[in-house]
């Protein structure tokens, strides 16, 4: 049997289970069959609104690197599908933005743009951006970085094609790069015209006063739009989608790891640590002052995010009602247990099945122009079970 067809049922009949869609036996098989049929004449089919809707939840349901899963229900659907315009991709995404950010009550929200055509050599729309709301990388010609260093090789790219921003800051926000029908349209500099789309926080420390003299802050929604959302075995390679972030993304990776912005020497150095010695465990102590500076400027302002510990005990619940209800879920270990005071929280204590459900869920997918940051160590896109086949 056609694959397309195979994963087009197992989609349909996990919508059945969950949703009871179609009230008997027979109208669920009416709709395999025109899906069939659909397949037969052209190659592919047309999910309704129904399924797009339930198909980017489920999708979410599947993600085993995310622990936020038990909110798989709350997800705001837009449906972009005809949408292959780069003004109406550009006004759509803002629009993303405004519903997404709801003035702090940040609600998970998803944009559906045209799925992939087998048949045709290019995808209709595809982001190049990362995540729609990121900061530049700038290398220095003395090999110095300002900036997130994870954005250096698209930084570089969007200058070679004329991008000069004025501000070549620690924190300046990238344009946005797309492509319609494989041409690469002019970059945008949306956060230069409109820059209430931008919203960020400022980090301050909840007793150190001095810590908001390292200028740093961090902007409120992880919009990830490179990667692609699978469903029923149809791919759509443009579907940005959001949820709000956990304090350790920011606190423990993003503005801590050695690759990313590094700061926790010059926060040792605030708070007068050790840093001569390994065990003073300088580096562990500074991790947790920049992590509660998160949380607190975070929640001073009113943005919402979570918490590792809140996090973990909700998706452990989660995780044994969905068992109860014979609707097991599957999780990556390694990203379930947050990188800091793992065994405190009850995920690391826990063993999950690896397996990665195909026919529904998000994946990453090769750039159509620059290779990114591809990391020789965690494998080739061919032997990653998460990256698109
Ligand atoms: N870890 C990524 C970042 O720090 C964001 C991934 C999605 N995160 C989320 N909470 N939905 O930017």
């Amino acid at each position: 049997m056609d694959k397309l067809y195979i994963q087009a049922k197992a989609f349909i009949s996990s919508m059945q289970q969950f949703e009871k869609t179609h009230v008997n036996d027979i109208k669920l098989r009416k709709r395999l069959n025109e899906i069939k049929d659909s397949i037969q004449a052209t190659g592919t089919y047309i999910h309704t609104k129904g399924e797009l809707d339930f198909g980017a939840k489920l999708a979410w349901r599947n993600s085993n690197r995310c622990i936020g899963r038990h909110y798989w229900r709350n997800l705001d659907v837009f449906d972009c599908r005809t949408i292959d315009q780069p003004d109406l991709a550009f006004k759509a995404l803002e629009d993303h933005i405004l519903h997404a950010f709801n003035n702090g009550a940040i609600k998970s929200t998803i944009s559906i743009f045209p799925p992939r055509d087998p048949s045709q050599k290019h995808d209709k729309i595809r982001i190049i951006n990362h995540q729609l709301i990121r900061y530049a990388g700038f290398k220095n010609t003395n090999k110095t970085i300002i900036g997130d260093p994870n954005s250096i090789i698209f930084t570089k790219l969007l200058q070679e094609s004329g991008w000069n921003p004025k501000n070549k800051g620690q924190f300046t926000p990238l344009p946005w790069l797309i492509q319609i029908n494989g041409k690469t349209i002019g970059y945008n500099d949306v956060f230069q015209k409109k820059s209430q789309l931008l919203n960020e926080v400022t980090l301050e420390h909840p007793e150190s006063d001095a810590f908001k003299n390292l200028c740093l802050k961090w902007y409120c929604i992880p919009i990830l739009s490179d990667m692609a959302l699978k469903i029923g075995g149809i791919t759509y390679p443009c579907a940005p989608f959001n949820g709000w972030y956990m304090g350790t993304e920011i606190g423990a990776r993003n503005l801590a790891d050695e690759s990313r912005y590094n700061l926790l020497p010059k926060i040792a150095k605030l708070f007068n640590l050790n840093t001569k010695n390994e065990r003073s465990l300088w580096r562990d102590r500074a991790l947790i002052e920049l992590n509660r500076a998160v949380l607190f400027s975070f929640d001073k302002n009113n943005i919402r995010i979570g918490d590792h510990h809140n996090l973990s005990k909700q998706f452990e619940k989660f995780t044994k009602n969905e068992e109860k209800s014979k609707c097991p879920i599957s999780g990556d270990w390694s990203w379930l247990v947050p990188p800091i005071s793992g065994s405190q929280t009850p995920t690391f204590h826990q063993e999950y099945d690896p397996s990665v459900i195909e026919h529904t869920n998000f994946f990453y997918q090769d750039s159509p122009i620059v290779k990114m940051n591809k990391k020789k160590t965690k494998g080739t896109s061919s032997s990653c079970p998460y990256h698109l086949k």
